[in-house]
């Protein structure tokens, strides 16, 4: 999976690519993607074309309150998509009580959105993901695949 960049005029569009970034990390067994970018950039509508891929047919809401919604894909039994909102994570007392470590065992794609809040719970090998809003309806979105060291 290469870095790249690209910019997108609608939310269509964004969705789009998080269908096709999504369609690469299963290809390439991908399992995490961290989401960077302030509120209303798109980070949400990008992970409901994720999950049209991963989990058709699962209806993508912001999960703030919940700080992680399950996807099923339509007729399927388990969840093949975890989205986490770690807007009011801070520590790892706040991902404990999520159990948050449990999930990476379930074999599911898992992302994060506001994923500077948990630098220190991110894996290893990751898929990063930063967009950035540069107009009214135009984002740059940036996808690299992290290896920390
Ligand atoms: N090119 C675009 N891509 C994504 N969202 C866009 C775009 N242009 C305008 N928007 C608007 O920006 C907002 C993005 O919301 P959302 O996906 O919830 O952002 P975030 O999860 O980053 O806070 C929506 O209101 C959407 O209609
Ligand atoms: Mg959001």
């Amino acid at each position: 999976m290469n870095t790249y960049t690209r910019e997108t005029h609608t939310v269509e569009e964004t969705e789009a690519a998080g269908y096709e970034l999504a369609k690469l990390c299963l290809e390439n067994g991908k399992g995490f993607v961290a989401m960077y970018g302030d509120l209303g950039a798109g980070k949400t509508a990008f992970v409901r074309g994720m999950a049209r891929l991963a989990a058709p047919g699962s209806a993508v809401t912001s999960p703030t309150y919940s700080i992680v919604n399950e996807y099923t894909p339509a007729g399927g039994k388990s969840p093949t998509l975890f989205h986490f909102d770690m807007y009011r994570v801070s520590d790892w007392d706040d991902l404990d009580s999520i159990d948050f470590d449990s999930y990476f065992k379930r074999g599911a794609l898992i992302v994060t959105e506001w994923s500077e809040n948990i630098g220190f719970a991110l894996p290893a090998r990751h898929v990063r993901v930063d967009i950035e809003k540069l107009g009214e309806l135009t984002r740059r979105i940036s996808v690299k695949e992290v290896e920390l060291t």
